[in-house]
């Protein structure tokens, strides 16, 4: 591939339509094993996100570094992400024992970085009461927003990584949490401390015009990790969303927390949809709900039951299709399938 090294081709983004957990690492290893990236970048966040990537039959896991360096590619951690010194040593460690390129890793400058009093701070103040990850991410942009942080440029530790802030040819933006989680949209102070919307995936540098798909990621039923009164502790009492969080594995990637399951609200998600500029949207796990033969989802707040997994996905597809003019195509996957009949 010959690349031009002073301009970008074009961007596409993969990012989380509901609360996070909505299978974004399957698409992003599906889209970075394609070969076309010059760049795989984090955006915005810390080590409260948690990433399962599969190769090769093995499963591996990340919270930070972004999925571009088990496959080769050069991976950027972004300007409005926050990063602690020990949370990513470890995961340095981790890629390093696993064989992959930790060289590829590199940080901005202008990170902010996560101290162990921002990481005691969260643990007493807010683990508790708004349910966070306990990684510091609240009092660390707290003291960015506060122009009280430290950046990464500052820390010797960091000088090995940090990254020229050139990017160039094809670029995949990875993000991290979920439309809902967002600092802005979501249901706060229920939210996390980040922009999550895919345009915070331009503060690594880059006009939005430039960017070509908007990929999000649902589920075909809603989870929630952490706490938030949208998602009341009542749900845990029915019978079907239990089946449905323990058939589905609904536990935290970062913290091993029980997530709170229920119907797809289709209000949200088509919410989520226009806000964001969707063009291509994945809808996992369908394999759960038709196992169980369980077939709801909440529309017009109200709740829908459907005959078959066919006839909810022809719901879904036709309704979107008609409120959502942007949006080219909707995919549905299943649990175990690592998106391979994708043709984006
Ligand atoms: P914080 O980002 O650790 O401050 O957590 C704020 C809220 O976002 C809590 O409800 C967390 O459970 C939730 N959260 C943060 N990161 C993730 C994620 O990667 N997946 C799902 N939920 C998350
Ligand atoms: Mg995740």
């Amino acid at each position: 591939m010959n690349i031009n090294q002073t301009r970008i081709n074009y961007v596409d983004i993969c990012f989380g339509l509901c609360w996070g957990d909505e299978g974004k690492g399957k698409i992003v290893s599906f889209l970075s094993k394609k070969g076309q990236y010059n760049f795989v970048c984090r955006w915005a966040g810390g080590n409260n996100a948690g990433h399962t990537i599969y190769l090769n039959g093995k499963k591996y896991k990340t919270h930070l570094i972004p999925s571009g360096v088990f496959f080769g590619i050069p991976s950027i951690i972004g300007p409005d992400c926050v990063i602690n010194q020990k949370g990513f040593q470890e995961e340095i460690n981790y890629l390093n024992e696993n064989g992959f390129d930790t060289q590829l890793i590199k940080v901005s400058p202008k990170a902010h970085v996560i101290t162990d009093s921002h990481i005691e701070e969260d643990n007493k103040k807010y683990f508790k009461t708004q349910g966070t990850t306990g990684k510091g991410i609240a009092p660390c942009y707290r003291d960015k927003y506060g122009r009280n942080g430290t950046r990464a440029e500052s820390i010797d530790y960091f000088k090995k990584y940090l990254w020229d802030e050139k990017i160039y040819g094809n670029v995949l933006c990875e993000g991290a949490q979920g439309f809902w989680l967002d600092i802005n949209y979501g249901n706060y102070p229920y939210v996390t401390s980040s922009t999550t919307l895919p345009y915070g995936a331009c503060s690594l540098g880059f006009s939005p015009k430039i960017i070509r798909h908007i990929y999000g990621a649902a589920k075909i039923y809603d989870t929630r990790s952490g706490k938030d009164p949208l998602f009341p502790e009542s749900l845990m009492e029915s019978i079907s969303l239990t089946n449905v969080g323990l058939k589905g594995e609904e536990y935290g990637t970062t913290t091993g927390r029980k997530r709170t399951i229920n119907w797809l609200n289709l209000d949200k998600l088509i919410n989520a949809i226009k806000l964001s500029g969707t063009t291509d949207i994945i809808i996992s796990k369908v394999d759960i709900l038709e196992e169980l033969k369980e077939f709801h989802l909440i529309y017009n707040q109200k709740q829908n039951t459907y005959q078959s997994m066919s006839e909810m996905q022809i719901f879904i597809q036709t309704t979107i299709n008609s409120l959502c003019p942007l949006v080219n195509k909707i995919y549905f996957s299943s649990n175990k399938e690592i998106v391979e009949n994708f043709e984006f």
